[in-house]
């Protein structure tokens, strides 16, 4: 066991819910095992600036329930030159600090994985994304709680679509992940989903449109994931082509706000106190994920390459159920 002082943490990219959960988590699992933690402010970019803030068990009081990051985030190009990371790691020796946990996605790895190779820090990350779309866990802090926010929305526009007897394209996040796009439109009863994944087909989509309605369907709910098509003109398309009134939502940032479900809130508990062992054990250049309700360690190299699942198996389901 590695005998640790000092631990900083630091919350990264696209905030979600349960990156305070995670915070708490961390931050308490230290001071239980007598270690000081040190919040960074605004991500990499207060790891460069020196934006550091010791935290004790109070400063996490009452915010395992609150969406965002109470040290806010950032994206940070400078992080992700030789420079930039140089600059961090004079920071972190100036605090005495060579233990540092990362929550953030894809990207955020990327640049904790560069810190590790080219310094002594040792670094963990948390997976935190509503997109869920990192290697080495099942599920990502946010995702799950993402894909609840948008659902409720979407049970919403079906009261409206079916009593107006409307089509509706409903537009949601994932620029290059279509997670929430296929979950929600299985859990939403949807027609059709588009995902940035598999190349669309909205004229097959229209030629289907009008088939159901001549049998007599009234609405028509289609899912496109932010990556897979601009709902706007999606939906322009689906009126000219189809004739029948057509209307869009683009659910937008409401996705990555609000409080963290319990699933959401027991994961980032779990995994922010398992980066803090893993860090005691010695760990480093690996994130800590889930898989199987087991907590597992993933050496950043994998977990920063772009999972490839395929959403086939729920798209066929989709399918099969729509009426
Ligand atoms: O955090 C991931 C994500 O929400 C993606 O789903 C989305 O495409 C992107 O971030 C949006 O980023 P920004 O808030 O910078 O527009």
């Amino acid at each position: 066991m590695t005998k640790i002082k000092r631990i900083a943490f630091l919350t990264s990219g696209g905030d979600c819910a349960g990156m305070n959960t995670a915070i708490r988590s961390i931050t308490r699992t230290a001071v239980y095992y007598g270690i000081k933690p040190f919040a960074v402010m605004y991500g990499y970019k207060g790891l460069m600036n020196g934006d550091f803030k010791e935290f004790n068990r109070r400063s996490v009081s009452s915010i395992i329930n609150l969406g965002g990051t109470i040290i806010k985030t950032a994206r940070s190009e400078e992080f992700m030159t030789k420079k930039g990371r140089a600059k961090a790691v004079r920071n972190l020796k100036r605090h005495k600090i060579d233990s540092l946990v990362v929550i953030g996605g894809n990207g955020s790895f990327q640049g904790a994985h560069a810190l590790c190779n080219e310094s002594d820090i040792k670094c963990i990350g948390v997976p935190g994304t509503i997109d869920n779309d990192i290697n080495g866990t099942d599920f990502t802090i946010g995702s799950f709680t993402a894909v609840g926010v948008a659902l409720d929305a979407i049970d919403k526009i079906r009261d409206t679509a079916t009593s107006l007897e409307r089509i509706f394209v409903v537009e949601v996040m994932g620029r290059e992940s279509g997670y929430i796009a296929m979950r929600v439109a299985l859990a939403g009863g949807a027609e059709d989903v588009l995902l940035p994944e598999t190349k669309p087909d909205l004229n097959g989509i229209c030629r289907e449109i009008k088939s159901a309605y001549k049998k007599g369907k009234v609405s028509w709910i289609l899912i496109v994931a932010e990556g897979a098509g601009h709902g706007h003109k999606i939906a322009e398309r689906i009126e000219n082509i189809t004739g029948y009134e057509t209307r869009v939502t683009v659910l937008g940032h409401i996705q990555r706000g609000g409080a963290p479900n319990a699933i959401d809130r027991i994961l980032a508990s779990r995994l922010g106190s398992a980066a803090v062992t893993a860090l005691m054990d010695g760990e480093t250049d690996k994130m800590v994920g889930i898989v199987s309700n087991r907590v597992v360690l993933t050496d950043f190299a994998i977990a920063c390459r772009k999972k490839k699942e395929s959403d086939e198996e729920l798209y066929k389901l989709l399918k099969i159920l729509e009426a």
